[in-house]
């Protein structure tokens, strides 16, 4: 956790905290040759965000540790386990300021390592004793799954419009963020209403944060995000900045080096990243309005300003 995440989290930055001892934990009780690596994806840092959901939307109901733990630690492992694959399909060399799991073992072993991990989160996600805990953690699952197929077949049609877009966010990133509220509000025993109210404020928080990651991937430094920058379109991949710029490429082929970061340059020098960012703001507000059908209260407010974080952070 960073120190801007930390004052944010506020209400459960202590329970957080036990989150991440019990991870180091059961994570350095696997085989050596899956948690050495993980314990350093661990180590080398990453916001939390996810099981900081879990424990902030449960807190406007029942607040039952033991059962909240697990399902946090659930949530970050499934996010891993994404990211470790999501940086084999990318081919990305750096992560949170490190080298990748695939760049530095391969693509093999990164792909089982992801899915160890994967299974170690439904582990967990039943520890909560709650079945519907590790059913909407598996459509969840299922989704990015389906989601990170489809994209492939888009990669290098630098055409591809808004409307695809909002599909491939909505499958890589506001699935889980929403399954996370979700979560929350299940195991703190949350009415209908309440819960449908947290799963939208984690869709709209999720396609804010994801639009303003895509944004940074264009206005950010490498040191700032600890991955690469320009990675998007060097890899294939037309997001929302280049899409609401007017920078035109022509589909079918793999940029070389040069191209991709004049390219970069152009969509970064024109108005895209702004408007990009200008949605993600209308998506921010959405998160938002969500929030006024849950009882007002420190866990709600913490909610709230998640919401000026995504479209405002650098990280
Ligand atoms: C990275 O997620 C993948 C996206 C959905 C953009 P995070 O930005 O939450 O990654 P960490 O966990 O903080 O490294
Ligand atoms: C990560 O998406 C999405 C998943 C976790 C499936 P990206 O490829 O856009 O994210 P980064 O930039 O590698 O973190
Ligand atoms: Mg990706
Ligand atoms: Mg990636």
């Amino acid at each position: 956790m960073t120190e801007q995440t930390t004052n944010l989290f506020g209400p459960v930055a202590g329970d957080l905290a036990t989150v991440e001892s019990e991870l180091r934990q059961h994570i350095q009780r696997d085989p050596p040759e899956v948690a050495g690596p993980m314990a350093d994806l661990f180590e080398a840092g990453g916001k939390r965000i996810r099981p900081a959901l879990v424990l902030l939307s449960a807190m406007s109901g029942r607040y039952d540790l033991a059962r909240l733990v697990p399902a946090a630690m659930a949530v970050e492992l499934t996010h891993a386990a994404t990211l470790v694959h999501d940086d084999v399909i990318d081919r990305a060399k750096m992560r949170r300021g490190r080298p990748t799991i695939a760049s530095t073992l391969g693509d093999e072993p990164a792909i089982v390592i992801g899915d160890f991990y994967f299974a170690k989160a439904y582990e967990l996600a039943a520890v909560t004793a709650e079945p519907e805990v590790v059913a909407i953690l598996a459509r969840t699952v299922m989704g990015i799954c389906a989601g990170e197929v489809r994209q492939q077949s888009i990669r290098y049609r630098y055409s591809t419009d808004v409307g695809e877009y909002m599909r491939r966010i909505e499958a890589k990133t506001a699935l889980l963020v929403a399954a996370c509220c979700d979560i929350g509000g299940l195991l703190g025993g949350l009415d209908g209403e309440r819960r449908a109210a947290l799963r939208g404020y984690g869709r709209e928080l999720g396609l804010a944060f994801q639009i303003a990651d895509d944004v940074l991937d264009y206005t950010a430094t490498e040191g700032e995000v600890g991955k690469p920058i320009g990675h998007d379109i060097a890899e294939g991949f037309a997001t929302l900045p280049l899409m609401l710029s007017s920078v035109e490429i022509e589909d079918g082929r793999r940029l070389d080096e040069q191209e991709a970061r004049r390219i970069a340059d152009a969509v970064r020098k024109s108005a895209g990243p702004q408007r990009a960012l200008d949605q993600a703001r209308d998506h921010a507000n959405a998160a938002r309005a969500q929030l006024s059908k849950l009882d007002r209260g420190e866990a709600v407010a913490a909610l709230e300003s998640l919401t000026d974080y995504v479209v405002s952070r650098n990280l």
